[in-house]
């Protein structure tokens, strides 16, 4: 074994994470909607020892988005309490924002999954790109960029004080005197910060994890910031190996100034994967995919996943310049922006046919060889811990990924061939917070 470890993430995504996957893949289109989906994708990310499988969350969809792509955004939480059921060891990773939750309630679901799965939670930490959740939540307005992040330190250092409320050893059982816990042993948060007051203990004792591990996947300055701060796991990352090691290398510098050892914080970029037996096997089915998208689909999904409501917007003129002048609600706004402004008079349907539709993920397409070689190389060059792996389509790809990636790296001694521990943090290498 190498002297770091790889780890991967397998991102969960109906039918699979490019646009065009729920028209080229046989199932009956309503398969997404059953826990049967959910759990064959669990199981068969178990078989290949991945580290999670992770939940990504809208809590606003734009209507424009159902003519194109499946909808189907469960409640993470109780989607991965249900997988924590029918597996054993595998991770489960959950999104949920700071922006529209309350940080004793968002404490409480995540402790509840770690509980239920036995030390196998997680929690993505996101604080809403999209302004159209302000309605949804009755709020008047969607909070700008910088005082999302504000909010987002407070609230996270909330949720943990929420954690640390029972002490790991606070039940007694003490039957003969009738003792069921130590109330010596509890310490409630009594947190009265600019933003939140959360006064009591959690309605249960510590979880297995003590903490669930937290990730972040933000790439502003602020971001980053953020994850420097508190993320054991980071999902983003530039698509370049280049500019890969330095993103790595900058958040492990900030990381350690804020009193952190780098090593527990983990770069885990998503990659969207289509491999074939061939190169060009692979290649045609990518191109297939690309054949089937949308052009309409694109610029709107460009604008969503920017933060920008694609309603609001006429493709076949520039951004107005009004728009230009409010605070980017996103850093991918922010280069829609700058492109923008680089080719005045060009329209948005062309400037936004240039930006990759999703994430903004790097998309590999190969043989399962080329692509072991890939993530050695970006492993060896330190630009990342492993991938967040995101299958082109699903279940396929993911299945080829564990049946035909994972056993050529195992060959290699650069992967695990068993379960070290039954905790995410085992699997991670991360270290079980004490508390406070
Ligand atoms: C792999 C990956 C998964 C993400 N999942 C979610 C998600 O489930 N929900 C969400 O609101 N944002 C999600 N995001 C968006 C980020 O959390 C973040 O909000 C976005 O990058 C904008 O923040 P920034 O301006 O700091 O870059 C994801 C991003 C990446 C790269």
């Amino acid at each position: 074994m190498s002297s770091r470890e790889l780890h991967f993430n397998a991102f969960v995504w109906p039918h699979g994470y490019h646009e065009s996957a729920w028209r080229v893949v046989g199932e009956d289109v309503r398969t997404v909607l059953g826990l049967p989906y959910y759990a064959d994708i669990a199981r068969t990310a178990e078989r290949g020892l991945l580290d999670t499988v992770f939940l990504a969350d809208d809590i606003a969809i734009p209507e424009y988005r159902v003519a194109h792509l499946p909808q189907t955004q469960f409640d993470p939480i109780s989607v991965l309490s249900a997988l924590a059921g029918v597996t054993s060891h595998i991770g489960l990773v959950g999104t949920g924002s700071t922006t529209y939750s309350q940080p004793w309630e968002l404490a409480r679901r995540f402790a509840t999954l770690d509980h239920l799965s036995g030390g196998r939670a997680g929690w993505n930490i996101v604080t809403t790109v999209t302004s159209l959740a302000a309605a949804n939540f009755g709020e008047a307005a969607h909070p700008d960029h910088a005082d999302r992040y504000a909010r987002a330190h407070e609230f996270v250092d909330v949720v943990t004080r929420a954690w640390d409320s029972w002490e790991d050893d606070a039940i007694v059982g003490d039957r003969p005197d009738g003792v069921w816990a130590d109330r010596a042993k509890l310490h409630a948060p009594r947190f009265h910060g600019e933003f939140y007051d959360v006064e009591g203990i959690l309605p249960f004792p510590r979880s297995p994890q003590g903490w669930p591990v937290l990730a972040q996947a933000g790439q502003s300055a602020a971001g980053i910031g953020l994850a420097a701060r508190y993320a054991e796991m980071v999902f983003s990352g530039p698509p370049s190996l280049e500019a890969a090691v330095t993103f790595r290398a900058d958040l492990h510098r900030q990381a350690a100034a804020a009193g952190r050892s780098p090593e527990q914080v983990l770069v885990l970029p998503a990659l969207m994967i289509t491999l074939g037996g061939t190169e060009a096997e692979a290649q045609a089915k990518a191109q297939r995919l690309e054949d089937l998208s949308s052009a309409e689909f694109r610029w709107q999904n460009v604008l969503y996943t920017a933060g920008l409501d694609p309603d609001g917007f006429d493709p076949s003129a520039p951004l107005p310049a009004s728009q230009l002048d409010i605070p980017a609600p996103s850093s991918r706004a922010s280069q829609l922006y700058e492109a923008t402004r680089a080719e005045p008079g060009a329209p948005l349907r062309e400037i936004a046919s240039r930006f990759k539709s999703g994430a903004g993920q790097f998309h590999f397409v190969g043989t399962p060889d080329q692509l072991a070689d890939h993530i050695l190389t970006w492993q060896d060059a330190g630009a990342v811990d492993g991938f967040t792996i995101m299958g082109s389509t699903l279940p396929h790809e993911l299945t080829t990924f564990v049946d035909h990636v994972i056993p050529t790296l195992q060959r290699k001694g650069r992967y695990r061939t068993e379960y070290r521990g039954t905790t995410l943090r085992e699997h991670l290498g991360l270290a079980r917070p004490r508390g406070r």
